[in-house]
C-alpha cells in the first residue's frame, strides 16, 4: 500500500475534475489524500510516497501565483529521492509551456516525474478524465 498525495489549484474546476478522477485511479489498494493547495503543507509532500501536482496555465504560460507558485517554490526543501510526482492541468490556448517548465522544474528538485505532465484543453471530457484515472492507477503502483 502506498500514501500517495494529490494537490492541486483549480479557479473554474477544470483541473479540480481532473484531480477528482487521479485521485479515483490511485485508489485501489492505497491510501490517497486530495488536497487543494490552500490547505496543503510541505510535510504533506514529505510524507507521502507518491504525490501528483494539479494546476491549469494561469499568467501567461504561468502556474496560479497566489497559492500554487509559492507552494511549488517551497518544495525545493524536500527530498523527492525515491518519491514518483505526475503533473496535471488544464489549458486553453497555450501550447503546453507552463506544463514543460513545471515538470523540469520538478525534475531539478529531483523528482522521478512520470511522463511530461496531463495537459487537457478546458474541461476533461469522457477520454480525458480516463487519462486522468490511469495516471493516478501508475502513481499508486
Ligand atoms: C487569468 C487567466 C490566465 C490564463 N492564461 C492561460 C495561458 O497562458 N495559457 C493557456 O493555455 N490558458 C490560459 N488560461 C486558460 C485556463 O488555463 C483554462 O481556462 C483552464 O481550463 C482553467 O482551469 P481551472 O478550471 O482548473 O481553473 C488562463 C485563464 C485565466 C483565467
Amino acid at each position: 500500500m502506498k500514501k500517495v498525495t494529490i494537490i492541486y489549484w483549480s479557479g473554474t474546476g477544470n483541473t479540480e475534475m481532473m484531480a477528482q478522477a487521479v485521485k479515483e485511479g490511485a485508489e485501489q489498494g492505497n491510501t490517497v489524500k486530495l488536497l487543494r493547495v490552500e490547505d496543503a503543507t510541505q510535510q504533506d509532500v514529505a510524507a507521502a510516497d507518491a504525490v501528483a501536482f494539479g494546476c491549469p496555465s494561469m499568467g501567461s504560460e504561468m502556474l496560479e501565483e497566489g497559492y500554487m507558485e509559492p507552494f511549488v517554490a517551497s518544495l525545493q526543501d524536500v527530498d523527492f529521492s525515491g518519491k514518483t510526482v505526475a503533473l496535471f492541468g488544464s489549458y486553453d490556448w497555450g501550447d503546453g509551456q507552463w506544463m514543460r517548465e513545471w515538470a523540469d522544474r520538478m525534475k531539478g528538485y529531483g523528482a522521478n516525474v512520470i511522463g511530461e505532465g496531463l495537459t487537457i484543453q478546458l474541461t476533461p471530457d469522457a477520454d480525458g478524465l480516463q487519462e486522468c484515472k490511469a495516471l493516478g492507477a501508475t502513481l499508486g503502483k
